[in-house]
């Protein structure tokens, strides 16, 4: 596989608390974020500068943006929908704006309520402000393996509408499992559209582990030389415009994985443990990390601590 490096982003403080019922406390967001800058991750989606009556939970952006650590070596990224929203990033002083859209109609409908035309056409609008400021722009593509209410996604969509953020001069794509759809194959098959007609734009994995295949996906990306990836602490996540979405994969889990592999990360897998077990704390339910549970494989216990099966 020959992959020594992988670029991983945590998208808990956008993904994951966009999921929770709960509004959580911006000082407590912003001391989960600052932790994750300590804890080495290269980029984070830090919250959403979309209409708070669509997303309640992530209404303090700006005061997100403000009051966190800033570090020159983490990126800090934000969704944004529109115009306003793009205004909005600049005024905070965002690092990257993510411009979103779903491959199906359907879903585009539901999570922006416009058509994919009429997204794309938005996204000039934001290209514009964003180039004027300097601000990079990142292309997410959501319900790319697959739709809830449409089924399956060609191949030639994707690679069309990366075609279509190359010309507007993003940084790249991000293919969003939205509903945890992907299976190995399929990832390999949306990878290799997209290379086949945007050669030169590189290309972000974003998994849900809904049908618990989504480290295996990954796997199948690093197989076809992916080293850029989504996920998010304790495996929270999920868009609320979307049936049955269930949590992203789980950052401790991948960064185990990874580094098990012998793929380095810069992220300190101890460090993003305690912050799982925090936000656990803060959301005051069970999330369905594992590595946070069971931690290092070589973690030694002492024999006093279990039972002897002795007898019946
Ligand atoms: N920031 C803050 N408020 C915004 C906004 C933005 N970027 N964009 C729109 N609004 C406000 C408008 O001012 C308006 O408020 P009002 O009712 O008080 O006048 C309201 O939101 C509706 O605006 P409108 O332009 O008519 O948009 P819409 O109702 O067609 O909704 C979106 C479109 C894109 C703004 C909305 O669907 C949205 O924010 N979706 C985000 C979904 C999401 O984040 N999903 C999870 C990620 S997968
Ligand atoms: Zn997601």
């Amino acid at each position: 596989m020959n992959i020594t490096n992988v670029k991983v982003t945590e998208v808990g403080p956008r993904d994951g608390f966009q999921s929770e019922k709960t509004i959580l406390k911006t000082e407590d967001k912003i001391s989960i974020i600052n932790d994750l800058i300590v804890a080495g991750f290269p980029r984070i989606e830090v919250s959403s500068f979309v209409s708070p009556k669509a997303i309640p939970q992530l209404a303090d952006a700006e005061m997100i943006l403000s009051g966190v650590n800033r570090s020159s070596t983490t990126t800090l990224a934000a969704l944004v929908p529109n115009a306003r929203g793009a205004l909005r990033a600049v005024e905070a002083n965002l690092d990257e704006i993510v411009v979103f859209l779903s491959a199906s109609e359907s879903h585009n409908k539901k999570n922006v309520n416009r058509s994919v035309n009429e997204s794309l056409v938005g996204f000039g609008e934001i290209a514009d402000i964003a180039g004027k400021n300097n601000i990079p722009v990142q292309g997410d593509i959501a319900t790319a393996f697959g739709c809830p209410f449409e089924g399956n996604i060609s191949t030639k969509s994707l690679a069309d509408i990366s075609k279509e953020y190359k010309s507007m001069g993003f940084k790249g794509v991000t293919l969003g499992d939205t509903t945890g759809m992907a299976t190995p194959p399929v990832v390999a098959d949306a990878i290799k559209a997209i290379r086949d007609k945007v050669p030169d734009l590189g290309i972000t994995l974003h998994f849900h582990n809904t049908r618990g295949v989504g480290l295996a996906n990954v796997m199948s990306g690093l197989y076809q030389g992916i080293t850029d990836y989504e996920s998010c602490f304790g495996g929270m996540g999920g868009c609320p415009f979307a049936p049955n979405a269930t949590g992203n994969i789980c950052s401790e889990d991948l960064i185990y994985l990874l580094h098990e592999m012998g793929i380095e990360t810069g992220i300190d897998l101890d460090k993003l443990i305690s912050i799982a077990q925090k936000v656990e704390g803060l959301v005051g339910h069970k999330l369905p990390g594992q590595v946070m549970r069971a931690g290092h494989r070589l973690l030694s216990y002492s024999m006093d601590d279990v039972p002897t099966a002795i007898g019946a």
